[in-house]
């Protein structure tokens, strides 16, 4: 076990640090930012479905069903199509209204989740056209799917999901860009400069993964906590639920995520001097805002853990503790942001004595009901 760690103190550690080069083979051979083409095999062969589809619907649980957030947010910016995200087991049990017109994707790890297999076994039989997006080949969702992608991230190990939530963001924004080009729903050269961006996004990982000393240092002074708060708005809002669901996996730390601007309708009510908030406020999406919501933390006396753009001022002023990440355009900042979030829940659960890779009462995989 030792070996299959490779160096490293955990998997969850090593899965980690495999981002920017997983991230790599999920787009190798489909992503050709040069010449402009996205080419998944799984979408061209069925790209008019997806074209005249009425709307999309995204089911999933756990971290990937944040990933369907996110994927939610790109896709009606990039594509314009209409798109709902639901947990598979919500989904099951509600009679919903699903048609032929209807195309669902499915996420899955793990791709054996039963009450996302049930799901997509009930959109086939209403007629949808059923894509799932997993990671692990073969495996029944995406067998029993009509289409799909994988993700190609390679094994993972530990419970708490990191690899396979950012390239599910990675084929899922793929998907984005790909429906885009064929609707005409973005300019030519925003197309152009998010396949750049997409590109070299493998090398802001490794650049984000610097933060990991400064994860350790503020790990150490909030590692006792016994509550913590996550905020973010737009592309981060699904950003902080998974950072929030990070902590509580593996440190056993009560952690809510939250759209910062929710803030102000309930989790405000908890903020005290005891009460660490982590707030994602990178530079692009709607920082001003965000900067208002750290205004209201700190005149209340929480204490503020901010993600920043690199060379950030504003928040620097007001945080108790910054962690800088390189710039990216809103749309592909999850990929970023999310980084130093898995490391700072890594270093609380070590420094508690937890076990990181097998924390108690959760599976990797959730097959029953
Ligand atoms: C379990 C795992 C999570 C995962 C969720 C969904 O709860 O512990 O890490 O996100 O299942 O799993 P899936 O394989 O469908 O992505």
């Amino acid at each position: 076990e030792q070996i299959e760690k490779g160096g490293y103190d955990h998997f969850m550690l090593k899965e980690i640090y495999e981002q920017p080069n997983v991230i790599k083979d999920t787009y190798r051979g489909r992503l050709h930012a040069n010449e402009g083409i996205i080419q998944m095999a799984g979408i061209e062969d069925n790209i008019e479905k997806f074209l005249q589809a009425e709307r999309i619907l995204i089911v999933a649980c756990g971290t990937s069903w944040h990933a369907g957030l996110v994927a939610e947010y790109i896709i009606e910016e990039f594509a314009r199509i209409p798109v709902e995200v639901e947990y598979a087991s919500e989904f099951r049990y509600r009679n919903p209204i699903i048609t032929s017109k209807d195309v669902v994707i499915a996420i899955s790890q793990s791709g054996e989740t039963a009450d996302s297999l049930a799901a997509i076994k009930l959109a086939k039989e209403k007629g949808a056209f059923v894509f799932g997006v997993c990671n692990v080949v073969g495996s029944s969702i995406s067998r029993e799917s009509h289409a799909g992608a994988y993700t190609h991230a390679g094994p993972e190990i530990g419970v708490a999901s990191t690899k396979a939530f950012t390239t599910q963001i990675t084929v899922l924004t793929m998907i984005a860009l790909r429906l885009a080009k064929a609707k005409g729903t973005l300019s030519n050269s925003d197309y152009f400069r998010y396949l750049q961006e997409l590109e070299i996004i493998p090398e802001k990982v490794a650049e984000a993964l610097l933060t990991n000393d400064k994860a350790k240092e503020i790990a150490a002074i909030y590692k006792d906590a016994t509550n913590c708060l996550y905020l973010g708005r737009g592309y981060n809002f699904p950003v902080a639920l998974e950072g929030a669901l990070k902590l509580k996996e593996i440190s056993y730390i009560h952690a809510e995520g939250y759209p910062a601007a929710e803030m102000k309708h309930g989790p405000i009510a908890l903020i005290d001097e005891q009460m660490p908030v982590i707030v994602i406020a990178p530079k692009q999406g709607h920082y001003d805002k965000v900067v208002s919501n750290i205004q209201e933390i700190k005149s209340r006396s929480g204490k503020i853990i901010a993600i920043v753009t690199k060379g950030d001022t504003q928040v620097r002023g007001l945080a108790d503790h910054i962690i800088e990440i390189p710039e990216t355009s809103d749309a592909l900042s999850p990929l970023i942001t999310t980084i130093p979030l898995q490391l700072l829940s890594y270093h609380i659960a070590v420094m508690r004595g937890c076990n990181v890779d097998q924390p108690r009462n959760l599976a990797k995989s959730v097959t029953v009901e």
